[in-house]
């Protein structure tokens, strides 16, 4: 089991799937089910601020999660999760103690019942799974951060970093399992560096 945090735009996505593949074991994106339950509050038109009807929703929501697709409720929102609309409001149903204790059991199962997995978040190594084989932190400079997200999904540079900062600032000040490095993480930034070098250094401690 290796646990992978860090702040958006670090290169956790492409570098915990790559980490899978390599170690042959399945791969979890947990901002996956954070952007799942906040896309079916939008679909309901549920204020993402009602802290008690977010968290009731999330109890009866549905995700179903594979490698590439999300689908929630039996409908697909492989797109709408990594829309602008999520991305804004996600911070908030993130934030939502009700809705991060039943993810947070989702996730330990979907572990539980394949024996283990890359996992990849804000409170894995801290909170979900403090006992992980291996653990790491990645990060990347704000301006490597925003230059990949702009890489990704276009926009403005300045106004993509900004935006970064102030989801950075809710996951790190949040009350509930905020974004912070575990102690014994490998703490890698990924700023100036390729993900295969980075993957190969992770595998690497993986094995060693
Ligand atoms: O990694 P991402 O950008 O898809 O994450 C979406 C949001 O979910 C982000 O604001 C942080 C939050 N998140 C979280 O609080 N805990 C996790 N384990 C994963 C994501």
């Amino acid at each position: 089991m290796v646990a992978i945090d860090g702040p958006a735009g670090a290169g956790k996505s492409t570098i915990a799937r790559e980490l899978a593949r390599k170690l042959s074991l399945p791969y979890l994106d947990t901002g996956a089910m954070y952007r799942g339950i906040t896309c079916a509050v939008l679909r309901k038109g549920i204020d993402v601020h009602d802290v008690d009807a977010v968290a009731q929703l999330a109890l009866s929501t549905v995700l179903d999660i594979s490698d590439d697709a999300l689908v929630v409720d039996g409908v697909d929102a492989t797109q709408d999760i990594r829309g602008e609309a999520v991305t804004r409001a996600v911070s908030a149903v993130a934030a939502n103690s009700g809705v991060r204790s039943e993810l947070r059991e989702r996730q330990r199962q979907w572990v539980a019942e394949r024996g283990g997995g890359v996992v990849e978040g804000r409170d894995i190594a801290t909170v979900v799974f403090p006992d992980a084989r291996l653990k790491v932190f990645l990060t990347a400079s704000p301006l490597v951060r925003a230059q990949r997200r702009v890489a990704q999904i276009g926009g403005d540079v300045e106004q993509i970093a900004r935006d970064i900062a102030e989801r950075d600032h809710k996951d790190s000040t949040r009350s509930d399992s905020p974004l912070r490095e575990s102690e014994n993480a490998l703490f890698v930034d990924t700023s100036d560096r390729s993900i295969g070098e980075v993957v190969n250094e992770i595998v690497g401690v993986f094995h060693g």
